[in-house]
């Protein structure tokens, strides 16, 4: 089988220029990405630098875009990203500095993983022997701990594209493993600080991370959860979880989004001095012809949607 490859090159040690290039190669018909490029670096083109050890998608270090979506080279068959021979782009993973070719710098995905304190922390008397949890305690758990740290969720995150403080889902997955295991001590003290500013309410649910995710650890799901433990143990100082209370209020009054209305609780402003800095977003918000009206009507047939809303309340 005829594969063509159109690689992302940067080789800051002659120039930094980026540019693409060609090559084709003869490969197998189960042959994956990663072994295409292998055969490239092997046969064609010894300067082609990217990562890579297990080839069995356990290692987590050949984590790269192909054809515009990050993944792991040795888990994409050709087959499956060029059915009829078209040309395969390859490129490095994104919201990560290129450091060479398809080698990105990692630093910052370690530190946002350091940042959720990845560790056990359990409180109490040390056990005589090991901690004994029931087995299916842990297995919620093991979604999350199938992570191989590749990075593919981060490289394709919108949010971290434009806000560098977000923890991001890779670091945020791993610290819903923390939250949920039975042995940690502090998982209200965990939450708390996954609750504040880059952190949990900041993900937009683009669903890029579920998508991309070579495990299916789902990482935005596992943000969800956290979500939800925080709600539940009513940790609702902040923006996010006032945002989520007051679009469900809203919908449940009216069975519509009053947007006029969310805009303020989620600040969680109580008096008319405090909302003095939402005026210049509310100019602009008129200007550009989105302000709500300030009278909010019900929909007709709101009060089935309070209905619903009062049934799952129980
Ligand atoms: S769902 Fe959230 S964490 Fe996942 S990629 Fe989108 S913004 Fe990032
Ligand atoms: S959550 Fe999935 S995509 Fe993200 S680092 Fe872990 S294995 Fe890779
Ligand atoms: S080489 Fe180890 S995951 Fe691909």
């Amino acid at each position: 089988m005829k594969v063509k490859l159109n690689v992302k090159r940067f080789d800051p040690e002659k120039g930094s220029r980026v540019y693409f290039q060609k090559y084709e190669v003869d490969m197998d018909d189960q042959a994956t990405v990663l072994d295409a490029l292998i055969h490239v670096r092997e046969y064609v083109d010894p300067t082609l630098a990217f990562r890579c050890s297990c080839r069995s998608a356990i290692c987590g270090s050949c984590g790269m875009r192909i054809n515009g979506m990050a993944g792991l080279g040795c888990k994409t068959k050709i087959f499956q990203v060029a059915p009829n021979g078209e040309e395969i782009n390859v490129e490095p993973m994104g919201n990560m500095k290129v450091l060479r070719d398809l080698i990105v710098d990692m630093g910052m995905f370690w530190d946002k993983i350091r940042a959720v304190e990845p560790w056990l922390q359990p409180t109490g008397p040390e056990p005589e022997r090991e901690h004994i949890v029931p087995n299916q305690a842990m297995i919620d758990l093991t979604v999350a701990m199938n992570c191989i740290m590749c990075g593919s969720c981060v490289s394709d995150c919108t949010v971290m594209e434009v806000d560098k403080s977000f923890l991001g889902p890779a670091a945020l997955a791993k610290a819903y493993r923390f939250v949920d295991d039975p042995r940690d001590g502090h998982t209200e003290e965990r939450i708390e600080k996954y609750s504040k500013p880059g952190g949990i309410w900041d993900c937009t649910h683009c669903y890029f991370c579920v998508q991309v995710c070579p495990k299916d650890v789902a990482p935005m799901d596992r943000i969800l959860d956290i979500r939800e433990a925080a709600l539940n143990a009513g940790i609702k100082n902040n923006n996010g979880s006032r945002h989520s209370d007051s679009f469900a209020n809203s919908v449940k009054i009216s069975g519509w989004l009053d947007e006029g209305r969310l805009a303020v609780e989620s600040h969680g402003y109580t008096n008319i001095p405090e909302l003095l800095p939402l005026i210049p977003v509310g100019l602009r918000v008129m200007m550009a012809g989105k302000m709500p009206s300030p009278i909010h009507h019900k929909r007709p047939g709101s009060k089935y949607v309070k209905q619903l809303f009062e049934k799952l309340e129980g």
